[in-house]
């Protein structure tokens, strides 16, 4: 866990990866009573609301050229900034039980592919 602590790039890389191609592409939820999600449009209790993550981790405001592979918008850049566009492992008290362990496993995976023995 110490020396993942210190794998910086590796992890950028993980987090671009997951941005990129994110794996669970919407995040679906059941409306449990009428609200207004937009000026114009109120969400009815019932209706299933369906987020794109794909669109939410692709917006170009968030991450300037967003279909672009771009590791370095984490060390440099202000992707870690942009918490609320950061939904790869979801938002509310329902996101993902192994995000720790999900970055921790795709890290060593990279780092062990990456030592020569
Ligand atoms: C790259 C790998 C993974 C991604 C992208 C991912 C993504 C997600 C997302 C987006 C959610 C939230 C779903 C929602 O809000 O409707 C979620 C929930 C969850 N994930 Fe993951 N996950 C990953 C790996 C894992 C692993 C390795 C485990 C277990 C060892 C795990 C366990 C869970 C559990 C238990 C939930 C449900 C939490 C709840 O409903 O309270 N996930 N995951």
């Amino acid at each position: 866990m110490d020396m993942l602590d210190r794998m910086k790039v590796t992890r950028a890389v993980v987090k671009e990866a997951l941005r990129l191609r994110t794996p669970a592409i919407a995040l679906p939820r059941t409306v449990k009573k009428d609200f207004p999600l937009t000026p114009g449009f109120i969400a009815k209790r019932g209706q299933l609301l369906m987020p794109s993550v794909w669109k939410i981790t692709h917006d170009p405001v968030a991450y300037p050229d967003p279909d672009a592979f771009k590791p370095e918008r984490w060390l440099f850049g202000d992707a870690e900034r942009q918490t609320k566009n950061w939904v790869v492992f979801g938002s509310d008290p329902h996101s993902c039980m192994g995000k720790v362990y999900a970055m921790a496993h795709l890290m060593t995976l990279i780092g062990k592919a990456s030592i020569e023995r």
